[in-house]
């Protein structure tokens, strides 16, 4: 078996020649494309964060693979969208008090503009976890805030719960980000408010919100609640006198929104989280839940309908699920679809006047392990040769965790325990939990810094290696909201706005780059 695989292998590399002028001429281009690329400096209309819930960058080069795969393309021809993107910076993701972050404190960064506790949303760093009592006085304002403040269409599309950490540091100020509803508030001293509730009463003009999470909108028993309240018709009450708003929950009736004639949209499609991508494609779509790309969709299109722009936060949140599970087949399969709801806002609006940004809150302890052959399977074993045999002599995946579900040892044959023998075992199943070096009931984050991939107006400022609120400060001034507006009253002949003018601004860049290509001369 395996030496007919090394034959295939040789007989694969025979047949495809390489004298390396496909790999030079395609550097080539690459070097005049960047030797050509000229920042764009105007004010950015619309701005949309696509944030990858624990997209790292090991999870954007197996999604790449697991691409071809899918789509039946040879690896080096696949690509995802945002890999194309001009402008490529690194974000340093830790909270305060944490090496290793989570999507709260990291949603307070990349949003509010500060870093944060972990567990804190929408607050700065005087709050500690869970201390209702010192959440006064220590909120901190959002881009969305930023943005309605400006006159800006707002909107917060997610496949979580819609009270999840990530999407609720768009709208809500809570020192525990599990008050998702007020039960959950039954011990804590103090007079806080749950983020259901803030997301309803305190924030009642963001134009579209699209998640799950409806249990925590209505009263026991129905949903979560513990206040009598019914969220969603406190919500249409609202809308009916502000303009045309529309309640949905399934995917039916998403399609059936006329746009047009839409002012607010509230889809609340699930109980809890909506289901992973894979899922959804498996069971046909029984549930009747929307993808992420149709939820952007629809979105762009409600929010492109004000003149003064908008501003969107788009999150493909199970992918950071899928890895927790340590279901690698699911985050990549959710990868995916958060990458066809980026090529969808980039065929809506183009890239000249919406600032796209694409990152990761933070990373997973996930790897591509092994010195896989080009074409293996990215969910299967490696072929390993002698040189990498594992010591235990039993067959491993390319993709393992450093934590998680898949730590679990059994009984070896010798007696010992070690781990299990994957003969034989179906690693490309959806439910296959991959393996870990440490056993845990959940595979945790890590602490690297992820990507941040850019296009549009200003993107040129993602250029290095930034702590990660640096985003929430470029996204800002980039559409000219938020405190730092000086730029911003300026002629249309002169875009940087301090007299400086336009030719002079390319000419400056390109002394830039004709000095950094000299060092390496
Ligand atoms: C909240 O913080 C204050 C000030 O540090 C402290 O006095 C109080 O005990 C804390 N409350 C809780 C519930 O931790
Ligand atoms: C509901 O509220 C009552 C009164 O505050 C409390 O006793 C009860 O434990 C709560 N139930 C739940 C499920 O939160
Ligand atoms: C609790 O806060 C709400 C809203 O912030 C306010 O209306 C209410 O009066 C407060 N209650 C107490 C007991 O302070
Ligand atoms: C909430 O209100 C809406 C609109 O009035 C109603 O259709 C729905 O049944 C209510 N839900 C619950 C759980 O009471
Ligand atoms: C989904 O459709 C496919 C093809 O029609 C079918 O083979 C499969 O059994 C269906 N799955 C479910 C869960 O209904
Ligand atoms: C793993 O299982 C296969 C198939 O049962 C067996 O041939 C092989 O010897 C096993 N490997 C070890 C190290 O036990
Ligand atoms: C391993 O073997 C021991 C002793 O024979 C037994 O007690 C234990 O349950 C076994 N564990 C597993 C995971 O099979
Ligand atoms: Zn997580």
């Amino acid at each position: 078996m395996l030496i007919l695989f090394y034959c295939m292998s040789l007989m694969l590399a025979i047949a495809s020649t390489d004298d390396g002028k496909k790999w030079n001429d395609q550097a080539q281009k690459e070097l005049t494309d960047a030797l050509n690329l000229k920042p764009n400096i105007k004010i950015a209309k619309n701005v949309i964060l696509f944030l990858g819930d624990g997209m790292g960058v090991s999870t954007v080069s197996a999604a790449r693979l697991y691409k071809a795969q899918k789509d039946n393309i040879a690896e080096g021809m696949s690509t995802l969208a945002f890999e194309h993107f001009p402008h490529v910076a690194l974000s340093k993701t830790y909270n305060l008090d944490a090496q290793t972050p989570d999507s709260a404190g990291t949603g307070t960064a990349f949003l509010c503009g500060v870093k944060a506790n972990a567990g804190t949303l929408g607050v700065n760093g005087n709050v500690q976890r869970k201390n209702c009592s010192l959440q006064k006085g220590n909120e901190v304002m959002s881009i969305l805030h930023w943005s309605k403040a400006e006159g800006k269409s707002v909107g917060v599309v997610t496949t979580s719960r819609i009270t999840h950490a990530t999407p609720a540091a768009a709208y809500a100020h809570s020192a525990e980000r599990d008050w998702e509803n007020d039960a959950n508030l039954n011990d804590v001293e103090g007079n806080c408010t749950d983020i259901a509730k803030q997301l309803i009463m305190d924030n009642p003009d963001i134009e579209v919100i699209l998640g799950g999470g409806r249990r925590n909108f209505f009263t026991i028993p129905v949903g979560q609640r513990n206040d009598s309240l019914n969220l969603t018709q406190i919500w249409e009450t609202d809308k009916s006198t502000k303009g045309k708003g529309s309640y949905v929950t399934t995917k039916s009736q998403l399609d059936a929104i006329d746009v047009k004639n839409t002012d607010y949209l509230l889809g609340l499609f699930a109980e809890s989280h909506m289901e992973y991508d894979l899922d959804r494609e498996l069971d046909n779509n029984s549930l009747d839940q929307p993808s992420l790309p149709e939820m952007t969709k629809t979105a762009i299109d409600i929010l492109k309908k004000n003149d003064k722009g908008f501003f969107l936060l788009v999150e493909g949140a199970r992918i950071d699920h899928g890895h927790h599970a340590s279901k690698a087949r699911k985050a990549l399969h959710d990868t995916i679809a958060f990458d066809d709801a980026i090529n969808i806002a980039m065929k809506e609006l183009g890239t000249e006047e919406t600032l796209l940004v694409v990152t990761a809150d933070h990373s997973h302890v996930f790897s591509m392990a092994g010195y896989p052959e080009t074409g293996n399977d990215i969910l299967g074993l490696v072929h390993p040769t002698p040189d990498d045999e594992p010591k235990d002599n039993l067959p491993y995946t390319s993709l393992i965790y450093g934590n998680g579900p898949g730590g679990a040892l059994v009984n070896g044959s010798d007696g010992h325990p070690g781990r299990q023998n994957l003969t034989g075992v179906d690693t490309t199943d959806p439910e296959y939990v991959f393996q870990a070096a440490v056993h845990m009931s959940s595979e945790t984050h890590s602490a690297e810094d992820v990507g941040i991939f850019a296009i549009g107006p200003m993107a040129h400022l993602f250029h290095g290696v930034h702590d990660q609120n640096y985003i929430a400060h470029v996204m800002a001034y980039a559409s000219c909201v938020g405190a730092n507006k000086k730029h911003c009253d300026r002629p249309k002949d002169d875009p940087i706005g301090s007299g400086v003018s336009h030719t002079l601004a390319h000419s400056l860049i390109l002394v830039c780059i004709l000095n950094h290509i000299n060092k390496y001369l």
